[in-house]
């Protein structure tokens, strides 16, 4: 099968280096913290990481830090062709992982929730290809105050306004220097990801909210546990 072009085809280097020494990079570091906070440490002999949405692979090193082994899988084949520099890879849609069912210890999406159509089912998708007893860490843009609907030009007082009721892909952004603009993105409110995590049957045990110092949430994430029966 052709897989058609995918969003991030065209700005995978420039993504990496964004994300790597750019205007992303203070952003990065608050991911990587929420990482190593709600990534436990594998269990003795390391165990799979499955990486949903995983890009360029840019979490990767944190991922081992904590003694597991990745393998990513995002649809863009410019993003993988960077991401399969640093872990095995395969090109493939999240709410369809070519990953048999309750045989993973643990899943990630990192930033992957607002490039996808349909959130709730790829957490769907990621409970059943969970072992029992398996985890799911979430790291995304916090959904109440990150999207088209917030204008963080002052990151210490940002506005937010009625569209954040709007879910549909939207690319109009308050900077030119960020993701958004280039590639889009989906809004899914904070009500709509919680509630897609109790339908997929996990349990949140831990969260994170991060920002910059003095400034409002940028970072919103989460463990989830598959229950063990
Ligand atoms: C913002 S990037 C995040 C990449 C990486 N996790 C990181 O944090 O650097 C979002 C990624 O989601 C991927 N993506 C979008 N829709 C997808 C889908 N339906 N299935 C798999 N990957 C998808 C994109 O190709 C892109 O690489």
């Amino acid at each position: 099968m052709v897989m058609p072009l995918a969003a991030y085809d065209a700005i995978a280097d420039w993504y990496a280096d964004y994300i790597a020494a750019g205007a992303g990079s203070a952003y990065a570091q608050r991911v990587t913290a929420a990482l190593a906070r709600l990534l436990p440490p594998a269990e003795p002999g390391g165990g799979t990481c499955l990486d949903v949405c995983c890009g360029t692979g840019a979490y990767v090193a944190a991922i081992r830090a904590r003694g597991w082994r990745p393998v990513g899988v995002d649809l863009s084949q410019g993003q993988l062709r960077r991401g399969r520099e640093v872990m095995p890879v395969v090109q493939a849609d999240a709410t369809a992982l070519p990953v048999r069912s309750t045989s993973v210890p643990v899943a990630t999406c990192i930033l992957g929730h607002s490039d996808v159509p349909d959130y709730p089912a790829v957490i769907h998708e990621i409970g059943r290809v969970l072992r029992p007893g398996g985890l799911f860490v979430h790291i995304g843009i916090h959904p109440c105050f990150t999207g088209a609907f917030a204008d963080r030009s002052d990151p210490a007082r940002i506005i937010v306004d009625g569209g954040y009721h709007r879910t549909e892909r939207r690319f109009d952004s308050f900077t030119t220097q960020g993701v958004r603009n280039r590639v889009g993105a989906w809004h899914l409110p904070l009500a709509g990801l919680l509630n897609a995590v109790v339908a997929a049957g996990l349990r949140i045990v831990d969260t994170v909210e991060a920002s910059p110092q003095d400034a409002v949430p940028d970072v919103f994430a989460f463990a989830a546990v598959k229950p063990a029966h």
